[in-house]
């Protein structure tokens, strides 16, 4: 039975785990940064790779201790390679090197997004190839069709935001503090989704890309005017990102080669309401649907491990002298 040893220090989570061949999670640890980075309302890059740097060996270590395994019984090292915020995809990318160097298990450069997209396999043994990805996080905001390991169509991305990134623009805007997206989420609970009149950007467009600047420009507008309650923003706001994402998937799912599952990934998945909308969706083209859990939706160790396990068989480990990638499309 195949372990893995996943590290992911890409954005404002040092995290590491141990993960087994029959999706068993050993041992998993993870360090948020939100203290660091609330009083700028955003992740502050430098900041966050320091963080990294003095908190990952630790949490390898303490990680390895927990599942009672040593380096030596891992058959490979997973780090993040990219793409992320660079200095702190360095942190991770160069203890993964040392470690691997020290213990001679080999290494495995995994992009981050990979490791969002085959997470929901970590969580769901029966979900199988192809399926439909859709990819929505603070950073990303993609339609993928996943054939295999290693065999991603990209039928649409975002034009300027990502939908986290709105989320957590939102959130500032509203004066909600950060990280902004399960803020949001809590006071969309509370108000009305067809209180404020809000666009749909690319509704309804031939290519199934996003945009959400300007519906970020909107709510900010409407916030400005002082007509109405922030919970009717916030419900305004979730209403008009839900339609755009449905109505994208839609015209994606029109457009893909057949799939089994339609999947959702990355941490905006963790929203219930994003999740039913899809849900829905899903049940209307007759396919699976298939979210992981919230854990596994935000920053973790456990999907760049797993993508690891994933891997394992291509035998594509990496040298040591590889790069660590700011920008690395799937
Ligand atoms: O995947 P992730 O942890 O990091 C990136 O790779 O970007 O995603 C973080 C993003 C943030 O923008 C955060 O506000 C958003 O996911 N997020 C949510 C929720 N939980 C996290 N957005 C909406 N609703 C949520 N419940
Ligand atoms: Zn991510």
């Amino acid at each position: 039975m195949p372990i893995v040893l996943g590290i992911e220090s890409s954005c404002d989570e040092t995290a590491a785990a141990l993960v087994d061949g029959d999706r068993r999670v050993l041992a998993q640890r993870i360090a948020s940064q939100d203290d660091h980075h609330a009083p700028y309302g955003g992740v502050v890059p430098e900041i966050a790779a320091r963080a990294h740097a003095e908190r990952l060996a630790p949490l390898v270590q303490a990680v390895l201790d927990d599942a009672g395994k040593e380096l030596a019984d891992c058959d490979a090292i997973a780090a993040t390679a990219g793409p992320g915020l660079i200095g702190g995809v360095m942190v991770g990318l160069v203890t993964a090197k040392a470690l691997a160097m020290a213990s001679d298990v080999p290494l495995l450069a995994i992009n981050h997004l990979e490791g969002h997209a085959l997470s929901p396999r970590l969580a769901d043994a029966k979900l199988d190839f192809p399926y439909a990805l859709l990819l929505v996080s603070g950073g990303h905001c993609q339609i993928l069709r996943v054939g295999g390991v290693g065999q991603y169509t990209r039928l649409a991305t975002t034009i300027d935001d990502a939908l986290g990134e709105a989320y957590d623009k939102t959130a500032k805007i509203l004066g909600l503090g950060f990280p902004g997206g399960p803020a949001v989420e809590k006071l969309a609970r509370e108000g009305d989704p067809h209180a404020v009149p809000l666009p749909r950007p690319l509704k309804g467009s031939a290519e199934p890309h996003f945009s959400f600047a300007g519906l970020k420009s909107a709510v900010m507008r409407a916030h400005q005017s002082g007509e109405h309650a922030a919970a009717d923003i916030a419900a305004s706001f979730q209403q008009a990102a839900v339609d755009c994402l449905i109505d994208r998937m839609t015209r994606a799912l029109d457009t893909m080669e057949p799939v089994t599952a339609l999947v959702v990934a990355g941490g905006v998945a963790a929203n219930a309401t994003v999740r039913g909308a899809l849900e829905g969706l899903a049940e209307k083209n007759g396919l699976d649907f298939v979210a992981p859990p919230l854990a596994l939706c935000t920053d973790n160790a456990a999907m760049i491990a797993w993508a690891g396990i994933e891997r394992l068989p291509l035998g594509e480990f990496a040298p040591l002298d590889v790069s660590a990638r700011p920008r690395w499309p799937l």
